[in-house]
């Protein structure tokens, strides 16, 4: 969805950074700024600051900064869009409604219906657990013996669906006048009987109800546990797939451990092992639904800031055939991963009841690397004491090993398949030579590390001039006008320097059409033009030291200064690009220009 400027500046503008901060990170009021721990880095004294003029945040110890969308991207994980339907939803914004066809306002009608209802339901099962009566007793008992508190059912919103046929269906239609039974169908609340297609009821009848809850805060579906063991029904019951819920897209608990804001999540298989992860103080785990993981999975996971993924799986065969599936997914989903079945349990769960959390707490800071893993899984159908045996898992492990990029994992790996095997450290070397050759002509480059160019732009005395330049042109559109005719934007050298002054350059234009005096926009509203938290950052940094000049010909001179090193240093650039495309000409044109550049001066006085 592409929302317009005006809008996002709206919404940017209504929500005050220093309320929405404040919502999350104490703050006090110290030196006419707002002070705080800084909530994307460990600190004990605070160094994050949030400017109720500038309506920005910054924090001197990380660097951390931006505008009150970038504070909501980078704690809540989320993107773009999301984080502003969250701020447009926290003043009551209507955002336009994506697309204007019939069939997305349709689409987009159900999903919004979906989740009303599903949120009413979430109510009503809560209530119904919470509720006087021997059922909700007997399901509450059920959570405490299985060691899940009070305090943890309300925190998971647990519920309890009523054993009738139509305890749900009498409270939604009751509480939605307009509702028909087909809309409750289409939110997955309602099954329609197979004789008469015109029947409808509960879906879920006399279960323990889990609602998954996506990052955005909405309800997009349930899982359902029968609590009588010995029922021929179904463990557990999903959602059917609606427009908001489909399993492979969905994880357990994600809304929670994106709170966690922790690099490494924790992959578990169950409600269940969330729930008891949690409760032993491990916050940053998701469950699976019941399905295997998907690349829409990893993707959510990448997007909830994940950079190592744990897999802790159940201990049977089918917890080590999922691990052996997610890995290669993961990895290809740029994630580091680790995989840890635990030993004499048959899931989580049952180990932390078994043996408590102190023992997890090792098992997953022990957790080894997925190499590891499937080393051992491969070494598994081979015996040790046949020759052929050793041999083939020596080759296969080389396989494994061949994709590393690093000698010295290489090298451990190494020592430890020659112990096992007897079979000498150099001859598998050589094993894995050979089949990184091999890999490579099949186009797998995955090993070598890539080389860094030193880039000029790192040069600390470079990027100031560049910031304040920037700074200077997108206050201050007549520098802005006069610049245009000397540098291009793209001679920044950087996408989003280089959007940055497109953006003064056009502001300028515009203004001097015009003939009006409009302001330029304002600092935080030029941040958000960019969409990911990182490119805002790098916004942020350009107006994180304000420049404030006395007269005109003061900015004049240091224009002048700015553009002098920018330009220097970009024709520096050309002329080593062009000279390694052995582009002669080019190379001259370039010198020519870095010759005449100490004469061009920038002028400021009108005309
Ligand atoms: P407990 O028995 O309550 O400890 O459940 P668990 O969370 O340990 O579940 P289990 O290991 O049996 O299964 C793992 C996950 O697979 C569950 O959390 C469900 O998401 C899913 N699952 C298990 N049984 C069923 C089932 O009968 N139907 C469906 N659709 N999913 C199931
Ligand atoms: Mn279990």
């Amino acid at each position: 969805m592409f929302y317009p400027d005006e809008i996002i500046q709206e919404v940017r503008a209504q929500n005050d950074i220093v309320d929405v901060v404040g919502s999350y990170v104490p703050l006090r009021m110290r030196g006419g700024r707002h002070w705080g721990l800084c909530p994307f880095h460990q600190e004990n004294t605070p160094s994050f600051t949030v400017n109720n003029d500038t309506q920005f945040f910054h924090c001197f110890g990380c660097g951390a900064g931006g505008n009150v969308l970038t504070f909501v991207m980078r704690i809540e994980h989320m993107d773009f869009v999301d984080a502003l339907k969250l701020l447009a939803d926290r003043i009551h914004f209507i955002l336009p409604q994506p697309g204007n066809s019939h069939a997305q306002q349709q689409k987009h009608r159900e999903r919004s219906l979906t989740a009303e209802y599903n949120k009413q339901a979430a109510r009503f099962f809560y209530d119904n657990l919470q509720a006087d009566t021997p059922e909700a007793e007997a399901a509450r008992k059920y959570l405490e013996n299985r060691g899940v508190s009070p305090k943890m059912q309300a925190l998971f919103g647990l519920g309890l669906a009523p054993p009738g046929w139509d305890g749900l269906l009498k409270h939604l239609t009751a509480n939605n006048r307009d509702t028909t039974l087909i809309e409750l169908h289409n939110a997955g609340l309602l099954a329609r009987s197979h004789n008469n297609e015109k029947r409808f009821y509960d879906r879920f009848r006399g279960r323990l109800m889990f609602p998954i809850i996506a990052p955005d805060k909405r309800v997009v579906g349930f899982g359902g546990r029968i609590m009588d063991n010995e029922s021929d029904e179904a463990k557990y019951l999903n959602s059917p797939e609606t427009s908001l819920f489909s399993k492979s897209s969905q994880l357990y608990a994600l809304n929670l451990a994106r709170r966690a804001r922790a690099k490494e999540l924790v992959i578990v298989e169950g409600y269940m092992d969330v729930l008891a992860l949690y409760n032993a103080g491990i916050t940053n785990a998701v469950g699976v639904l019941g399905t295997a993981l998907t690349t829409r999975h990893v993707q959510i996971l990448r997007r909830a800031g994940c950079e190592t993924a744990l897999l802790l799986l159940d201990s049977d065969t089918a917890g080590t055939n999922a691990a052996q599936k997610s890995v290669p997914l993961l990895l290809e989903g740029g994630l580091r991963v680790k995989v840890l079945q635990v030993p004499d349990a048959k899931d989580p769960d049952e180990f932390l009841q078994k043996f408590g959390k102190e023992r997890l707490g090792t098992l997953l800071r022990n957790a080894k690397g997925h190499t590891a893993f499937q080393l051992q899984l491969a070494q598994q159908p081979f015996d040790m004491e046949k020759t052929d045996d050793r041999i083939r898992y020596t080759q296969e492990a080389a396989a494994l090993l061949a994709p590393l990029n690093s000698e010295i994992e290489t090298d451990a790996y190494v020592q430890e398949i020659a112990h096992t095997t007897q079979i000498a450290p150099s001859a598998i070397f050589a094993e894995i030579k050979k089949q990184r050759e091999k890999n490579q002509q099949n186009g797998d480059f995955s090993h070598v590390t890539p080389r860094r160019r030193v880039q000029r732009t790192n040069d600390p005395g470079l990027r100031d001039a560049k910031k304040a330049l920037l700074c200077t042109v997108l206050s201050h559109p007549i520098a802005a006008a006069a610049l245009q005719n000397f540098l291009l934007a793209e001679e920044m050298g950087d996408a989003v320097l280089s959007q940055l002054l497109a953006f003064a350059y056009d502001f300028a234009t515009q203004n001097e059409h015009q003939e009006s005096n409009k302001s330029p926009p304002a600092p935080p509203d030029i941040v958000s033009r960019f969409k990911t938290a990182e490119e805002q950052q790098q916004a942020f940094d350009v107006f994180s030291k304000p420049i404030a000049y006395s007269s005109v010909s003061e900015m004049e001179k240091s224009l002048n200064e700015m553009y002098q090193i920018i330009k220097r240093a970009h024709l520096d650039t050309q002329i080593e690009t062009d000279g390694a495309k052995n582009d002669l000409n080019a190379v001259n044109i370039a010198l020519n220009t870095k010759k005449t550049l100490q004469n061009q001066y920038i002028s400021l006085a009108n005309g």
